[in-house]
């Protein structure tokens, strides 16, 4: 017994360390054992310590033992017997009285008149674990179908929808703060100055060799009128960006050089060119570009058809509008 309970104490010392540990470190949302393995070496050290601690209790109790006289050790021995026999008394009646079961020796008390080839057939109790079970069961589905039929809880679908929901608010707050996210079906103008300036710094360094540095176009098309050959508006243009122009005319993929965010950042910049007046504009190229969102609220992001001539200047699309 005396092992047993040592064991015990050892092995509670382990659990209540490892719990305090798990609550008390900040670990975000990992095991603080998995993030801090020198919590192995802690918690080694506790266990060896627990351990001598019940060694040397041991041994101290055992030199008190012996130094005792032959009656006291006898006193002593009794007084563990009678310790022992009432050890986990409490629990040892509770387990009874959850099972409610007649003693052996009562059982004929409670013998039904039945006698299948010997077999009898007691009348116990319904044991008390299993009723009050069942009584639960019983108020659960009351609770259940009041707040679920009467009162009309949500259900499963309405449960889903506001997860959904809500996840999709935490996405939101997410990609705020995680600018590089941004694609081609979430890119938004950005109009914040400090935005605008990252997107001229990255216009000015890759950029003007072929598109000039106030957009007015050389090798590349001009970027300040309304005309665009791949489309306008900040996601063709994020497109035209990331993934580049048509092939052989030299405007290349630049989503391996810039990131989402830079790209969206000069995709914007290229926006506020719009309208400004260029020293040597290039003629116009492509179609005039109308923003399906200004006429429609949910417009899915431009086809752009490939333009037979690049260069329309007559006037059809423009009357046509
Ligand atoms: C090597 C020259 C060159 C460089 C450098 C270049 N472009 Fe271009 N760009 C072009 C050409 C050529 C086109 C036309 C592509 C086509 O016709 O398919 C073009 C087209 C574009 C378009 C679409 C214009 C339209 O009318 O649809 C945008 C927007 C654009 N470039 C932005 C940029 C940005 C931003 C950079 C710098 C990160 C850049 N370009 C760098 C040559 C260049």
């Amino acid at each position: 017994m005396k092992n047993s309970a040592s064991l015990l104490r050892v092995l509670a010392a382990q659990l209540i360390s490892f719990v305090l540990f798990e609550v008390t470190l900040e670990s975000d949302g990992q095991w603080a054992i998995e993030k801090y393995p020198v919590i192995w070496a802690v918690l080694g050290i506790i266990l060896l310590i627990s351990i001598a601690i019940e060694i040397a209790i041991h041994a101290l109790n055992n030199v008190l033992f012996q130094s005792l006289d032959d009656a006291a050790k006898e006193r002593y021995l009794a007084a563990q017997a009678a310790k022992k026999t009432t050890q986990f008394s409490g629990i040892k009646r509770l387990y009874k009285k959850l099972l409610d079961s007649k003693p052996v020796e009562e059982e004929h008390e409670i013998i039904l008149d039945h006698d299948y080839d010997g077999i009898k057939e007691l009348d116990n109790n319904l044991p008390p674990w299993w009723l009050y079970g069942f009584y639960f069961t019983i108020l659960f589905g009351i609770v259940y179908m009041v707040r679920y039929h009467v009162f009309d809880g949500p259900d499963q679908t309405t449960e889903y929808e506001m997860e959904v929901a809500e996840a999709q608010k935490a996405i939101e707050a997410y990609k705020l703060t995680a600018k590089d996210l941004v694609d081609v079906n979430s890119v938004v103008a950005l109009t914040e100055s400090s935005d605008l300036a990252a997107g001229k710094a990255i216009f000015e360094q890759n950029c003007v060799a072929c598109h000039k540095s106030d957009g007015g176009g050389g090798i590349g098309p001009n970027l300040t009128d309304p005309y665009w050959i791949l489309g306008g508006g900040i996601k063709n243009i994020f497109r035209t960006i990331s993934e580049g122009g048509r092939d052989g005319k030299g405007m290349i993929s630049w989503k391996q050089t810039l990131k989402p965010s830079e790209m969206a950042q000069v995709a914007s910049y290229i926006l506020t060119f719009e309208g400004t007046t260029p020293a040597e504009p290039k003629e116009a190229q492509g179609n005039l570009w109308v923003d399906p969102e200004a006429t429609q609220d949910e417009a899915p992001i431009e086809e752009t058809p490939e333009p037979e001539n690049e260069k329309v200047t007559d006037s059809t699309t423009v009357a046509m509008k």
